[in-house]
């Protein structure tokens, strides 16, 4: 008999791996580029426990405090913040201010999340004269606070974007104008790249863990005129990422919580939710869509066992008559 030929792992090569099979990647990571970037490989996870009466609420506050939630305590935070581009809860700030605000926020969510907890951010960038990179702003001052980065996602919103016409010079170089129909989502976690898991199960499917994990990920946006918000990010954004990212019982918080889309799919997916909202106006919206999917899926509950009664009387009817006639 053949012996059994062990299958070599591939490593970090001068001219590239084709492939990545228990991949060795020591060199890349002891090389330079990453001197002074590197992570602990020995934490300690803490885990603390949320009150079940602080749970599965959305507070009418500012996030800048979360003071309801203990240290270490959120899986995952998946939140769009205002854009500060004069819709209406917007608050004109400079962009020092700006960045500010979202710092004082991001720094909290650093000290409520669990060891290897996750935060993704949807943004998108503004202006053209000169363009504002807001994405890498965010990095810089996420990466600031200590968060460590996983990667970022385009969202390539294709052609549901809205149709713009602001391409500048036409047809001509004197001035050619680029039209963004992506935005992004920046991954990142506290202290280490991975979780906790033990005794806990996820909810993605083989095709769905191999399509989540690319980076570009095309789904349409949602009409802020039908959810009853200016800027609501679609379901499928808060979905994929609470697939992906979290456990089920898990905790998700969203401390932009705008029309709830984010708590909605928590409950949808198994988790638990925890949003703030500075708008009296979008909490009840929230809680409005909250108690409308509840009461409708208690409905589809009842529903279901009503039909499955005289299906069961029909099969059991036929299989008698089938007996009667051998
Ligand atoms: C871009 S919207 C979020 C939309 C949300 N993703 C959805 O699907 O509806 C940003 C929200 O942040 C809220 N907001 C602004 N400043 C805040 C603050 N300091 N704390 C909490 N919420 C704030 C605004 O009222 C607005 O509803």
């Amino acid at each position: 008999m053949k012996p059994i030929q062990k299958i070599k792992g591939t490593k970090t090569s001068s001219f590239g791996s084709p492939g990545r099979i228990g991949h060795d990647s020591s060199k890349f990571y002891n090389s330079r580029l990453y001197e002074g970037v590197q992570v602990s490989q020995q934490v300690k996870y803490i885990e603390n426990h949320v009150d079940s009466s602080k749970l599965d609420k959305v507070y009418c506050k500012s996030s800048e405090s979360m003071n309801e939630l203990p240290d270490n305590s959120i899986h995952l935070m998946v939140t769009s913040p205002p854009y500060n581009v004069t819709k209406e809860y917007d608050q004109n700030l400079s962009l020092r201010e700006y960045r500010d605000l979202l710092k004082r926020v991001f720094n909290e969510t650093y000290r409520v999340l669990v060891t290897g907890g996750r935060a993704c951010i949807n943004i998108a960038n503004l202006g053209r004269k000169p363009y504002l990179p807001l994405h890498s702003y965010i990095i810089e001052d996420m990466s600031e606070i200590g968060f460590l980065m996983r990667g970022e996602i385009i969202w390539n919103k294709a052609s549901s974007a809205s149709p713009s016409t602001a391409w500048g010079s036409w047809l001509s170089a004197a001035n050619p104008v680029l039209r963004d129909i992506h935005e992004y989502i920046l991954i990142f976690c506290k202290e280490s790249f991975s979780r906790d898991g033990i005794a806990k199960s996820s909810s993605l499917t083989r095709d769905e863990f191999l399509e989540l994990t690319k980076s570009v990920w095309t789904f349409p946006a949602v009409s802020a005129r039908s959810i009853g918000h200016p800027a609501p990010f679609p379901e499928e954004l808060p979905n994929r990422l609470i697939k992906l990212y979290t456990f089920k019982g898990d905790i998700i918080l969203d401390p932009f919580c705008g029309s709830g889309t984010t708590c909605l799919s928590a409950i949808k997916n198994g988790r638990h939710y925890i949003g703030y909202d500075v708008d009296e106006k979008y909490v009840n919206l929230t809680n409005k869509r909250i108690l409308s999917f509840t009461a409708q899926s208690e409905l589809f509950d009842n529903k279901l066992t009503l039909v499955k009664e005289p299906t069961k009387r029909y099969r059991t009817t036929k299989t008698k008559a089938k007996k009667k006639k051998r």
